[in-house]
């Protein structure tokens, strides 16, 4: 009998722990679709959670990508009850100025294979793109004491653009190609104001990164009339399929930091190329919309 009284009181004491246990659960959760063994895992968000009542799915997909801040995730999912994708909703929160302007800089980016520079993404000095090639096969200026390069995946892809062109008669030439820190130091240190626009401060320019290009036509030079030639036309209808965008376009001002320049091309491959084209949208717009950025050193 005895032995019959002790196995009850244990049975209650039993009951009693796991009543404890699950009123310190709190029921929304469970309505949210967490257990208790998530619980366990981040107790530490479980008011944030409840704030926002998040639900687990939700959750469970914003924190696979490695740019997730736990703090800030009732504002992720705001926005994303607002209707922005999980990885818009982190950009726009981790990177509330990503898109405009900004008096900070910071190291240059690599999204999916594509170097970012620009006026906020910088390089330093010591960066030196590898497997440059000489430009070759292809029209430009020639200057004295001047060779041009070009990394060797960008001329293989303008090189066949260029033929594309000139099975039309077309003569295009390019002014510019890699240019090395110090290069785009001196240019910026010896252009007046008005240039000065034009140019990206020493770092802070694609040149540097040996993808990028100016073309324009002979009769028209680096100027706003290249917008009128045969040649800016053929490249505004056909660049992107040989991987090359225009990297400063027309009411893209406030965004890429630089006025509209009809000769800038910048060599990021064909599919995000023919991306970029198809739904109209800068470099920083294409990656800001479309890939998680990696967060900004501190
Ligand atoms: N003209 C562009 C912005 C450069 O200097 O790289
Ligand atoms: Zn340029």
């Amino acid at each position: 009998m005895k032995k019959i009284i002790r196995v009850c009181q244990l049975i209650v004491i039993l009951l009693l722990m796991v009543s404890c246990f699950s009123e310190e659960f709190p029921h929304e959760l469970k309505e949210l679709g967490y257990t208790v063994e998530d619980l366990k895992s981040f107790k530490h968000l479980e008011k944030t959670i409840l704030a926002g009542k998040i639900p687990k799915v939700f959750f469970e997909e914003v924190r696979q990508y490695s740019v997730f801040q736990p703090q800030n995730l009732l504002d992720y999912y705001f926005l994303h009850l607002q209707g922005y994708s999980i990885i818009q909703s982190l950009n726009r929160i981790n990177h509330p100025n990503f898109l405009s302007w900004e008096d900070k800089t910071y190291p240059a980016i690599t999204v999916e294979g594509i170097i970012l520079v620009n006026s906020k993404y910088g390089l330093s000095w010591g960066f030196f793109p590898t497997e440059l090639v000489n430009l070759q096969g292809v029209g430009f200026i020639k200057r004295p004491n001047e060779t041009m390069q070009i990394k060797k995946s960008a001329l293989s892809a303008y090189s066949l653009l260029y033929q594309a062109m000139q099975s039309q008669q077309l003569e295009p030439l390019v002014f510019s190609a890699y240019r090395p820190y110090e290069k785009q130091k001196t240019l910026w240190e010896e252009a007046d104001p008005l240039n000065r626009m034009y140019l990206a401060k020493p770092g802070h320019s694609e040149h540097q990164t040996g993808l990028a290009l100016d073309i324009a036509s002979m009769e028209s030079g680096l100027t706003d009339y290249f917008e009128n030639t045969i040649v800016f036309h053929f490249l505004s209808k056909h660049a992107h399929e040989f991987g090359f965008i225009l990297r400063y376009p027309k009411n893209k001002e406030h965004i890429t930091g630089y006025p509209y320049e009809a000769w800038h091309y910048r060599y990021v491959g064909i599919f995000h190329a023919q991306r970029m084209h198809e739904q109209n949208l800068c470099l920083e717009e294409y990656l800001y919309f479309n890939y998680p950025l990696p967060l900004n050193p501190n």
